[in-house]
């Protein structure tokens, strides 16, 4: 007798993965989630009415949605599970919403593109004919969504980060690439000792400086706009520096160079503090890191890098002591950490 084929069940799983994050997007978009908080619940009908839809497409939206763990029902009415008012409903602090537009408006259709992105070695979501990097200029279709969806992931990143990686006695935090200052909002709120310095581009520091205020941290946290590849030195007067997904970002000469810049802008003892999604040193997984690391293909010229390829970097530069910590959040799975003699 012939043994049965392996089924084809993980193959319908993997290639319809996109109908789940499109619903999501969908009924994030249609602001499903804000109202069911409002209205405490709804039926299909209701929802009709309220979205200015047809029957059909509301109740199947709510089923799917359902389905999906993302509302529960009890009657005739579908609510919002913890997870959606936790996360997907404005206005709350770790609200995700951010990184679900980006995804769906952002690079949706640079995946679509991603067979062209691996023939060509280019990226999708932007033309490097016309610019060098995805962070030039003020692009602001990129300005409303991008360091949105950056706090999104960020925030709730930042205090996993914060739980795992030991800063007693760090006092002053240099947050390279800070982007909104997500970590340095958690990681002051976490470290009553501790102060923060966002560094980023002159633009972004002025929404960092904005979400810092709106956290009431503005006595404790500062910005610097500044240009890691331009300028002379990093600021200086830090003890530990954070680079949280700055180096998948870039490829391996500019992040060796970013790397010097870090070990020069130290003092001794300084601490150096890499937090990304990280590549296993098999190079086999996770998928979360190896799927991001696709993302930086339509995104960027950089990849998602293994512990490893960190710690060669940092003891290259001058760096000891290199340490890895795994956790688990959805920016980052683990820190590669060093310090300089
Ligand atoms: C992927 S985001 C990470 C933001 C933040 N570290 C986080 O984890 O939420 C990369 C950041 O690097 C910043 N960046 C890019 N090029 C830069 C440069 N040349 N100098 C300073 N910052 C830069 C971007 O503006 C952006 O905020």
């Amino acid at each position: 007798m012939q043994a049965s084929p392996v089924s084809p069940g993980p193959l319908m799983e993997l290639s319809t993965g996109f109908w789940a994050s499109k619903t999501l997007a969908a009924a994030h978009e249609l602001g499903l989630f804000a109202m069911l908080a409002e209205a405490g619940g709804t039926t299909p009908d209701e929802l009709a009415v309220r979205a200015g839809i047809e029957g059909r497409p509301a109740a199947m939206l709510l089923t799917a949605c359902a389905s999906l763990g993302l509302l529960e029902k009890t009657g005739d009415r579908y609510r919002n599970t913890a997870l959606a008012d936790t996360y997907l409903v404005p206005g709350q602090p770790y609200y995700f919403g951010g990184w679900l537009q980006m995804l769906d408006r952002r690079l949706y259709p640079g995946w679509a593109n991603l067979t062209k992105a691996i023939r060509t070695n280019r990226p999708t979501t932007w033309n490097p004919d016309e610019q060098e990097s995805l962070f030039e200029g003020e692009d602001p279709e990129l300005l409303a969504v991008f360091w949105d969806a950056m706090h999104s992931l960020s925030i709730f990143t930042a205090r996993a980060l914060g739980a795992a990686v030991d800063l007693t006695g760090r006092r002053r935090l240099l947050d390279v690439g800070g982007g909104s200052g997500a970590y340095d909002i958690e990681l002051c709120k976490l470290c009553p000792e501790l102060n923060a310095t966002v560094y980023d581009l002159p633009f972004v520091v002025e929404i960092a400086a904005k979400k810092v205020a709106d956290a009431g941290l503005s006595d404790r946290i500062g910005t610097a706009g500044g240009d890691f590849f331009r300028d002379a030195t990093l600021p200086e007067g830090h003890d530990c520096i954070l680079l949280s997904m700055i180096l998948h970002d870039w490829n391996e000469d500019h992040d060796r160079d970013i790397l010097a810049r870090c070990f020069d802008a130290l003092p001794s003892g300084g601490l150096i503090v890499i937090s990304e999604l990280l590549v296993n040193d098999e190079k086999t997984g996770p998928a979360p890191a190896a799927l991001m690391s696709l993302n930086m293909l339509i995104e960027t010229e950089g990849c998602n890098y293994t512990a490893r390829e960190y710690a060669t970097w940092l003891e290259d530069v001058g760096f000891q002591g290199v340490r890895t910590t795994y956790f688990d959040a959805p920016g980052a799975n683990g820190a590669v950490c060093a310090i300089k003699p």
